[in-house]
């Protein structure tokens, strides 16, 4: 681990027990970037209470320890420890860096099984934008995982079963299984939907066939199953098509939707009621677990069977967490839905303890997908009011890259090869780079600018660098010279190179993408001003600047591709 903070945070702990005491070795030193030094570490402000000396006294005896420090250490202020570090070991770190195939990440030991709940679209209703936001930081979720080692079991837990059927089922008998098959493919789900609907509501006749069918189905009659196959390839086909634009990891072997947890569901609501969990209220089976309470003060249910005796959404979720759990063996299962859905998961997860389903070494988490806003500040929608396909939406973003690409002076060769990598890197960095949980604005014109915090602007500044090794004709592979350290601005870029481990444990321990977004554009930043400072391939570098630079440039390229790969933003190669 060669992350400075972690390297400072070790060293400065092992100050502390010196100083202080074996019992203060696990102390957090709150190492912080510091406007004066590379960091500071607070501690001495920390710590002097329980010390009962003054926090100067504890910061000088802290230097004192650290007198061997690679850096300098000062004491400022109240008690702070400012501390430097000498470029020497800058260059040696970023030198040993360049030769590790990980880049400083290490391999989580033993690896983890982590279950991924992701992207899940509601068949038979157009998949929109909200699902677009969980399946794209789902599946950077599943990368990053993937990275540190461990075994990644993604669950498409599709919206696939329910009363609704019996009217979309006899709905495709009417127009006729080509017709209904054309349509669903082409996604349009929502108006296939809203066809049967209309029916539905104003026929009796195919009220009473539809209600006839949920029946025919629920009781897994071999022709109507066929049909709700016809039905569900079909859409399944448009999802795919969906993931395959975007580029999504998602395969049809991930598919575990509500209608795969049909045989288990009479037996976890036996298995709730004989256990007590769940008890019936109004002829509803229900777990009311501690602490939730609606607006009346009345214990909150959590409706496992509902007094016609049929399965609901939380029914599903309950097989699913001991399936999960039980059959796939997580020892941590992430749930990346709609914020919208907080109380309905912790009721999950609070009935799944009181079940004792869900034991404490397996963490469950609700990963919160903010809601998507359209530029007016509500609910993103297209001006007619309906939701936007998402299809549409996607060639939206292509077309856009493309005319900002032309604009930029580009070929036609050129563009065909880049825009779709432009577009839809676009839309997936606009995704990921603001905290999961926060609402946002969709914005093309935003997310498309070259400059600031956009995939287009870290896409060129990778294949800038490119750029750079195919004019020097070096091979960015083979340009593993050691690294100097002659300039500020080298300094600056080696620094931030070295946090890459650090950032993408953390990024992955906490759920979190937009750390290593914000990251990835911080290292694309402090590579545009040691590029504007330094020269390298330029006449009158002497060979050994030139080789330590060339070296940079291969180590930043190197952090660039994998980090935007691990958020899942397409690199084109020239650009
Ligand atoms: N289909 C649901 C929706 O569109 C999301 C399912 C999330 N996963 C789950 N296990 N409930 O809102």
């Amino acid at each position: 681990m060669t992350d400075p903070q972690i390297v400072l945070t070790e060293r400065v702990q092992q100050a502390l027990a010196d100083a202080f005491g074996s019992e203060y070795a696990d102390a957090d030193p709150l190492i912080r970037p510091s406007q004066f030094a590379d960091f500071q570490a607070n501690v001495a402000m920390s710590l002097a209470k329980r010390l009962r000396r003054a926090p100067r006294e504890v910061a000088e005896a802290l230097k004192t320890e650290l007198s061997d420090f690679p850096g300098t250490v000062e004491v400022s202020g109240p008690g702070f420890l400012n501390i430097t570090l000498n470029d020497s070991w800058i260059a040696a770190e970023a030198s040993r860096m360049l030769k590790d195939a990980r880049l400083g990440v290490t391999t989580v030991t033993p690896a983890q099984t982590v279950v991924i709940d992701y992207s899940a679209p509601n068949a038979a209703k157009e998949m929109h934008v909200g699902h677009l936001r969980t399946t794209i930081v789902g599946d950077s979720l599943a990368r990053l995982h993937e990275h540190l080692g461990n075994k990644v079991i993604r669950q498409n837990h599709l919206g696939d079963w329910g009363t609704p059927f019996g009217m979309l089922i006899e709905h495709l008998l009417d127009i006729g299984e080509e017709a209904a098959v054309a349509q669903l493919e082409a996604g349009q789900g929502t108006e296939y939907y809203q066809a049967a609907r209309a029916k539905f509501d104003g026929d009796e006749s195919f009220k009473l066939r539809s209600r006839v069918r949920v029946t025919t189905l629920q009781s897994g009659d071999p022709e109507t199953m066929r049909l709700w196959h016809v039905f569900m390839d079909a859409t399944v086909r448009y999802f795919n098509k969906v993931y395959t634009m975007l580029g999504v990891t998602l395969t049809d072997a991930d598919i575990a939707g509500e209608s795969m947890y049909n045989p288990m569901l009479e037996k976890t609501c036996d298995d709730l009621e004989t256990a007590g969990v769940a008890v019936l209220s109004e002829g509803a089976l229900c777990v009311f677990p501690p602490g939730f309470t609606g607006s009346d003060d009345k214990p909150l249910p959590l409706i496992v069977r509902k007094s016609d005796g049929g399965y609901g959404y939380a029914s599903t979720d309950m097989a699913a967490i001991r399936y999960r759990v039980h059959d796939l063996k997580a020892d941590r299962m992430l749930y990346v839905v709609g914020a919208d859905q907080a109380l309905h998961f912790r009721m999950v997860f609070a009935a799944a303890k009181l079940a004792e389903w869900l034991p404490d070494s397996v963490s469950a988490e609700h990963v919160q997908i903010g809601m998507m806003l359209g530029k007016d500040g509500r609910r993103f929608k297209t001006r007619s009011g309906e939701s936007v396909k998402l299809t549409d939406l996607l060639d939206e973003a292509v077309e856009r890259a493309s005319a900002l690409l032309e604009d930029r002076g580009y070929d036609e060769t050129t563009r065909a090869e880049i825009a779709q990598a432009v577009g839809m890197g676009a839309v997936k960095y606009a995704d990921l780079s603001v905290s999961h949980d926060s609402e946002y604005v969709f914005d093309f014109d935003r997310m498309l600018a070259f400059t600031g915090n956009t995939a287009p602007y870290l896409q060129y500044a990778q294949a800038r660098i490119r750029s750079i090794f195919r004019k020097g004709e070096v091979d960015p592979v083979a340009a593993i010279g050691s690294i100097e350290i002659g300039h500020e601005a080298e300094r600056e870029l080696a620094l931030q190179l070295l946090g890459f481990g650090a950032v993408v444990e953390q990024t992955t321990l906490l759920s979190e993408p937009h750390r290593l977004a914000n990251y990835v554009y911080a290292t694309a930043t402090a590579f545009t001003t040691f590029f504007e400072n330094c020269p390298v391939l330029k006449e009158g570098v002497d060979p050994e600047t030139r080789a330590s630079r060339l070296a940079l440039c291969a180590l930043t390229l190197r952090v660039l591709e994998t980090g935007l790969d691990l958020l899942g933003v397409p690199v084109p190669e020239r650009m």
